[in-house]
């Protein structure tokens, strides 16, 4: 075994770094927009040298929303795979059960969270800025995959939220402390989500052949690149608002909209395709899984 993750341990984790909506924002608390809100390791905004520094931050300001309306559309998809994961075995081990649910539970949660910073964001800054969506028209489109390459996506979206909060306390502390807070609280109960989804992704794997798995993986891709467009699609939504909010076309929109959806691929796919620990579960799936994965990930770095 590759691991070694339990269900009851990781629910005893769980209930240990829980927290509450208001210990990481309450709902009068307003965002310091005196400050960056992303990681520059993430957001990429400083390296936009047509853009001067008070603008550099509108535009990291709008990467933050993006991410805030980007983790509200994939925990809206994580909630309803968790719950028909776990419906057929309600009567089966107790641990797993509880687990599972309170997995569940968490993302609410954090879809919660994530909106409630949205409204506090949308409060303080100056223009609508606009998101990809329906949420549930993106949620329909993944969810109608094989569970195992959604098991997977999911897997790998909670690992990189770690890459997320590394880059958080790494940045030079000029970062609004609230939007710190959300990594930070994010990433202590992604934490036991991603041993959880370790562990689903085994179950779903167990007893497939190499070929159903190849097949899982080519799913996996088709979800990746779907996700992909939308982020693309995103990058020239956050590029509109940036124009909106500093009252300016700026010249090279295409650059910038390139290099936008670059640092986007990589938070929210690349970072976590590298992750040690979801390679780990594709290596155990299946060598060929792993080098498929791995041939694809310099694309979004
Ligand atoms: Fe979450
Ligand atoms: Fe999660």
């Amino acid at each position: 075994m590759y691991h070694d993750f339990n269900y009851e341990a990781t629910l005893a984790s769980s209930l240990r770094a829980q927290w509450q909506l208001d210990d990481v924002l309450r709902e009068e608390q307003e965002l310091d927009f005196t400050r960056n809100f992303m990681p520059e390791s993430l957001a990429r905004t400083a390296a936009v040298a047509t853009l001067n520094p008070f603008e550099q931050r509108i535009l990291n300001q709008i990467s933050a929303h993006q991410y805030l309306g980007i983790f509200g559309v994939v925990e809206e998809f994580i909630l309803p795979f968790l719950v028909d994961h776990a419906r057929p075995h309600l009567l089966g081990d107790d641990w797993r059960v509880r687990a599972i649910l309170n997995f569940a539970s968490e993302e609410a949660k954090h879809i919660h969270l994530f909106k409630r910073f949205h409204e506090a964001f949308v409060r303080g800054f100056p223009v609508e800025c606009a998101m990809i969506g329906p949420s549930e028209a993106i949620g329909a489109e993944v969810l109608r995959h094989d569970p195992l390459a959604v098991g997977l996506v999911i897997l790998m979206i909670e690992w990189m939220t770690q890459a997320h909060y590394l880059g958080s306390i790494r940045d030079d502390g000029d970062l609004d402390p609230l939007f710190k807070s959300l990594m930070k609280n994010h990433w202590m109960e992604e934490a036991q989500h991603a041993k959880l989804d370790t562990l689903i992704v085994d179950a779903l794997a167990e007893g497939r052949t190499e070929e159903q798995i190849d097949k899982a993986i080519d799913e996996f891709f088709e979800i990746g690149g779907f996700l992909d467009e939308g982020l693309k699609a995103q990058a020239g939504f956050n590029l509109d608002a940036l124009e909106k909010a500093i009252g300016r076309k700026v010249e090279n929109r295409d650059e910038i909209i390139a290099q936008q959806h670059q640092a986007a691929r990589w938070t929210y796919i690349g970072s976590g395709m590298v992750h040690e620990r979801f390679k780990a579960t594709l290596e155990s799936l299946s060598p060929r899984a792993a080098e498929r994965i791995a041939e694809a990930a310099p694309v979004f770095a």
